[in-house]
């Protein structure tokens, strides 16, 4: 089959590998029919090096038609149509009872100290081949699996993979009070599918970022827009001046560890990206910093007393965070992978023909598998108007 791997720094390829088998009863295979390039893959493509090797297989975000299952998978009949959550959970441990399915027990990875193992991720989370590819064989597929109905389009349903669950536990950890206001940092895929999901909820959203045609689809669905690129003032102070001087009740960082203007920390994770990887992953592991710029405003924009979610994926070990703000603060922060099943049947009633979270005209780019280097490079440098890849096998 033809699949997209990681070859190193910026370099991926579309190879021809073997084609996935069933290799334990509780999996299946699936023919993938869309797929999709995530701000998660970006940081695999920039600064996670050290703990990819080169062939893996990259994504997170397909679904398709199931072509084989595993003995143990009574819940699957081939030809089903499914979306695959990014993470691999069974169901059935004390985490997924608690559905907490990013930590499920089973799939965790303990050599490494990590929570369940992702699709396409790294050796951190197991190095589980990824989605974007003709096929993909799915681990745990009893419950690693999101039925979705024949009939509409992919575009409908490809989110539930990633996007619409991660936006949807982002507005839920921010814990806005009844009509009350969230400042949403970065306006990538996840932070413009949390404003849509905040500004249906009913809450104030203000979202800021510096990609012009980024601020202008939230713009389009009647959100405020800040573009830091132009203006002096700190983006608190920005803030502030649009809510009483106070900041807003939440704030949502969708922006993560690459994040512009933090220059120090660019510069390490930049060194350490180039260090060969024997040497570089146990530093990234023990003194590895983000770039926290987002964060920092975070911590600044919010209200006293209100709640920063971080849906934006963190990475360092050592980053200094400036306590006596946060606590004085006294502001609650809550993070982590989203759980995507917990969420399913909260979002699926929003996948209606009505649209009203605008999932059929969210990709900016659908584009053939082959063409992923492309797809990868314009993404990340956000050309070509840029904002959401969906590939195509
Ligand atoms: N928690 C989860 O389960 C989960 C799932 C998917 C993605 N993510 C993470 O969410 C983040 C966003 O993903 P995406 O697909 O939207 O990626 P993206 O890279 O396309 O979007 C990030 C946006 O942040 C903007 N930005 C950068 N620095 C900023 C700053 N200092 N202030 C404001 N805006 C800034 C960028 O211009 C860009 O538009 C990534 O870190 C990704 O890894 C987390
Ligand atoms: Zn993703
Ligand atoms: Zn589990």
């Amino acid at each position: 089959m033809r699949a997209v791997t990681w070859q190193g720094k910026r370099d991926v390829r579309v190879d021809t590998v073997p084609d996935p088998k069933i290799e334990k009863p509780t999996d299946a295979v699936i023919e993938v029919t869309s797929t999709n390039i995530c701000g998660s893959d970006l940081h695999l493509y920039e600064v996670l090096g050290a703990f990819m090797t080169p062939g893996d297989i990259l994504g997170h975000e397909p679904m398709g038609i199931v072509r084989e299952v595993g003995t143990d998978v009574p819940n699957l009949t081939v030809g089903d149509r499914v979306v695959i959550p990014f993470q691999i959970s069974c169901g059935n441990c004390f985490m997924c009872n608690r559905q907490l399915y990013t930590q499920c027990e089973t799939t965790q990875v303990r050599d490494h100290g990590m929570g369940a193992a992702l699709f396409g991720y790294s050796e951190l989370y197991g190095a589980v081949p990824g989605g974007q590819a003709q096929y993909l064989r799915v681990p745990q597929a009893q419950f690693t699996h999101i039925k979705v109905p024949d009939g509409p389009p992919d575009s409908r349903f490809v989110y539930l993979s990633d996007v619409l669950p991660t936006a949807w536990q982002a507005v839920v950890y921010a814990d806005v009070p009844e009509g009350g206001s969230v400042t949403i940092l970065g306006v990538g895929p996840i932070g413009d599918m949390a404003a849509r999901i905040a500004a249906h909820r009913g809450y104030r959203v203000i979202a800021v970022d510096r990609v012009p045609e980024r601020l202008a689809r939230a713009e389009s669905r009647g959100v405020e827009v800040v573009n830091t690129a132009e203006s002096a003032a700190p983006i608190g102070e920005v803030i502030r001046g649009l809510t009483d001087g106070r900041g807003t009740d939440s704030v949502i960082d969708a922006v993560g560890m690459e994040a512009h203007g933090s220059p120090v920390a660019k510069a390490i994770q930049q060194a350490s990206s180039f260090l060969p990887a024997a040497i570089a992953k146990p530093m990234m592991q023990k003194i590895g910093v983000d770039r926290l710029d987002a964060l920092y405003s975070a911590i600044d924009i919010v209200r006293r007393g209100g709640t920063i979610s971080l849906s934006g994926v963190y990475g360092g070990m050592a980053d200094p965070l400036p306590m006596l703000t946060l606590f004085d603060k006294q502001v609650q922060l809550r993070m982590g992978q989203a759980n995507v099943k917990k969420w399913v049947d909260d979002i699926m009633p929003l996948l209606d023909d009505g649209d009203p979270l605008g999932v059929d005209t969210f990709a900016s780019h659908i584009l053939p598998l082959e063409e992923a280097p492309h797809a990868y490079e314009i993404f990340q440098k956000k050309q070509d108007g840029a904002v959401k890849v969906v590939l195509k096998p």
